[in-house]
């Protein structure tokens, strides 16, 4: 099967229901998929309300992107190429949505201003990690590809489209201290000791270690210097 793939955001207004039953599924599945992978348990999730699921949409300080595979029809000539591919980055979810589109993979962005307005109900690694390189950090969490579509460079492409929404964020909101008439930033995230297909991805992606804790390793990159718009 040869498919075309696309990330894309899950947009907020208005959020459709559907999209964040879809999102609760896709995470869950991630979790009973890869419990080794990550922190949080299907059981602990599993639990959540539909209420929980929503709010952790339905918000301009984070935003969740999914990967999109759509089926493409077979081609029958001998020179028809067997690799996947990857379509047009402004397509929107809504246009994606159909019997031949599935959703596949997912990463979370957490802004500065996520970090700094939920402080108290945050787990504190994330605070520790709030600052990196100087900069007011953005962490990426809930990182997964499903199994039949890994190795096909989907989760680099999930990294280099929320590294540019961070970008595109922190041009639009100007949130962040500029310097000699640029803005900064960086993004780090956490990788479970023994995840080394992670970790090489990562490092693949420009990630340096930047802490060692017993179970993880918390990797950052310090994102382009922007241009002050
Ligand atoms: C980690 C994960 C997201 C990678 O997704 P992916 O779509 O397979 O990644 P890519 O195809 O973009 O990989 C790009 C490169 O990263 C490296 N890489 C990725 N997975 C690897 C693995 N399991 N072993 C070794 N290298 C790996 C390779 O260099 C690869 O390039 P190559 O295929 O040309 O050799 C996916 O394996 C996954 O969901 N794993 C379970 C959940 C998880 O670990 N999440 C991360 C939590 S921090």
């Amino acid at each position: 099967m040869e498919y075309s793939y696309s990330v894309v955001p899950i947009p907020t207004s208005p959020l459709l229901q559907a999209h964040v039953d879809k999102y609760a599924s896709l995470r869950l599945l991630a979790l009973r998929t890869n419990p080794e992978c990550f922190f949080s348990t299907q059981d602990e999730e599993g639990r959540f309300s539909r209420e929980q699921w929503r709010g952790r949409i339905d918000t301009d300080d984070r935003v969740t992107l999914i990967a999109v595979a759509s089926r493409l029809l077979a081609d029958s000539s001998p020179e028809s190429s067997s690799s996947s591919s990857f379509a047009n980055t402004s397509v929107s979810l809504d246009s994606l949505d159909g019997e031949a589109a599935e959703w596949v993979g997912l990463i979370t962005v957490l802004t500065p201003e996520f970090l700094k307005e939920r402080r108290d109900n945050i787990p504190p690694k994330f605070q520790k990690y709030a600052m990196c390189f100087g900069e007011p950090a953005n962490v990426l969490v809930s990182m997964w590809v499903h199994p039949e579509h890994r190795r096909k460079g989907l989760g680099g492409r999930l990294i280099s489209e929320a590294i540019d929404w961070v970008k595109k964020r922190t041009v639009t909101t100007k949130n962040f201290d500029v310097s000699n008439g640029r803005l900064g930033g960086a993004v780090v995230l956490e990788v479970v000791k023994g995840n080394t297909g992670a970790g090489m991805l990562y490092r693949a992606m420009g990630f340096e270690t930047i802490d060692s804790e017993d179970a993880s390793i918390w990797m950052g990159k310090r994102l382009d210097n922007l241009p002050y718009l």
